[in-house]
């Protein structure tokens, strides 16, 4: 029989018991649809009154802790986050540290937590609540189209609320695009290593994508505007702030370049710019250069929670109603309850406090990262949630993420951005926001350097 340990609690017992219970269930102690006690057998163990027991079984029900059932008993209920994708601190254990993810950080004392707390309170005394739960305009409501607009602007790009396509992330932004804009079997230009989820659109819609040479500044313009005249392609797609996965930064100048090389070619420009809340004065969008035929894409994901999945696409104001038409197909309207959350978090300053955490809990752990990796090559920019790690002579990508692996540790190869059948170089990317902790990461780090000072096992090699 479930007994609660009530030593540790003050306050009214029935309260005591329902934390108690809470605990247990969060521990493991107890499961979904594990039977309680009576009222009865719990309050005589208990020493309290069967009037206590029936108050805390309620207050427990409303916490959605518990479900009775007339004549049956009292059961736990199903854990509600049981099944939600792992988060880091679950996927890690002593043995295994995912350094592949590229998430931000986790902040200290769940402050996302808090806001949302705080925010669905809000909205749930809200008069008309249940408009957000109906079909709206495709490109969303005009205030949340205001809110996409102000949180763009940050980014420094001023567009009218009216250029705004409210989409389901950014990836969903990059299909409404890739979808209205092209057809199978066309080419896309893009950096020679480029973010994994733009191969995969690229296999779902039949493109062909050619990766251009890059340096420490992004895309050569030469390369680019060679490309242009012997390449069909006529659209590029470009991560120009704090790149996925090589971590540069395009400056003003080659932006202007690379905009004005697109323009003389007819190419439009589709500009994911995820990464660059990061930076408190990031460099004009290349999009600025090249306003009339460029795609400007921003997302909720990575500055604020990727779960809330608001993706933010800015159109030429001639392209809104034919990208709205790709986004009604694909996923008819952005649920607009989240839309509504990403809003108010822009609008009452929410978003800018939770973008401020993640840079300084972003900046520690590049310094962390900094320290550990010493002595070895590699780019990262102190306020990214990765870096670029340049192998050793002895190592190839796929070997040394093979190898940590066995060490219980999860990078990526390049070949996962290689965009077509380019060689890929030598390095691995490291996520330093994906660890629960600073801790983990600088055993994750320390581990990285061992396997980078030795060589690879022969008796591993492949019959
Ligand atoms: C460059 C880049 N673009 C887009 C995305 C996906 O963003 P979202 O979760 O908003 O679809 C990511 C996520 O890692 C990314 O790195």
């Amino acid at each position: 029989m479930w007994t609660p340990n009530l030593s540790s609690f003050r306050g009214p017992r029935y309260l005591a018991i329902v934390s108690a219970l809470a605990e247990d269930v969060e521990r493991g102690h107890l499961k979904a649809g594990d039977q309680l006690p009576t009222h009865r057998d719990l309050a005589t163990v208990l020493g309290v009154t069967t009037g206590t027991i029936t108050r805390a079984y309620s207050e427990a029900a409303k916490r959605g802790l518990l479900v009775g059932e007339t004549g049956r008993g009292t059961f736990v209920k199903a854990n509600l986050f049981e099944d939600a994708f792992p988060a880091p601190s679950s996927t890690e254990d002593e043995n295994f540290i995912d350094l592949s993810l590229n998430i931000p950080p986790l902040s200290v004392g769940d402050p996302l937590g808090q806001a949302l707390t705080k925010t669905l309170t809000g909205l749930a005394a809200r008069p008309g609540l249940s408009t957000l739960m109906g079909y709206q305009p495709a490109a969303g409501l005009e205030r949340h189209r205001a809110a996409g607009a102000a949180w763009v602007a940050r980014s420094g790009l001023k567009v009218d609320a009216q250029q705004i396509l409210i989409c389901n992330g950014a990836l969903h932004a990059m299909t409404v695009v890739f979808s209205t804009l092209t057809k199978p079997g066309d080419s896309v230009f893009t950096e020679s290593l480029t973010y994994p989820g733009m191969k995969n659109l690229a296999h779902l819609l039949h493109l062909r994508l050619k990766g251009l040479p890059t340096d420490d500044q992004g895309i050569i313009p030469e390369a680019f505007d060679n490309a242009c005249r012997h390449e069909p392609a006529r659209i590029l797609y470009t991560i120009p702030t704090l790149q996925n996965p090589m971590g540069t930064i395009m400056p003003e100048a080659r932006r202007r370049q690379i905009a004005a090389i697109a323009t003389a070619h007819n190419v439009a420009i589709v500009e994911d710019d995820v990464h660059s809340f990061m930076l408190s004065s990031p460099p004009p969008p290349l999009s600025f250069f090249a306003a009339e035929n460029s795609y400007f894409i921003l997302s909720t994901s990575k500055s604020i929670a990727g779960g809330l999945r608001i993706g933010y696409l800015v159109a030429p104001p001639r392209m809104v109603e034919p990208l709205a038409t790709s986004l009604r197909a694909t996923v008819w309207m952005a649920a607009p309850l989240m839309a509504e959350i990403a809003s108010e978090w822009i609008l009452d300053g929410t978003a800018d406090r939770l973008v401020e955490q993640k840079r300084s809990e972003a900046a520690a752990r590049q310094l962390i990262a900094t320290n550990a990796l010493a002595g070895f090559r590699f780019d990262a920019h102190p306020l990214s949630f990765h870096l670029w790690l340049h192998l050793p002579e002895q190592w190839c990508s796929n070997e040394f993420s093979a190898q940590l692996r066995r060490r219980g540790v999860a990078v990526t190869p390049a070949e996962a951005f290689v965009p077509g059948r380019e060689e890929s170089p030598h390095a691995v990317r490291v996520c330093v926001g994906a660890p629960r902790s600073r801790a983990q990461l600088e055993k994750g780090l320390e581990i990285i350097r061992a396997v980078l000072h030795e060589t690879p096992d022969p008796s591993l090699s492949i019959l």
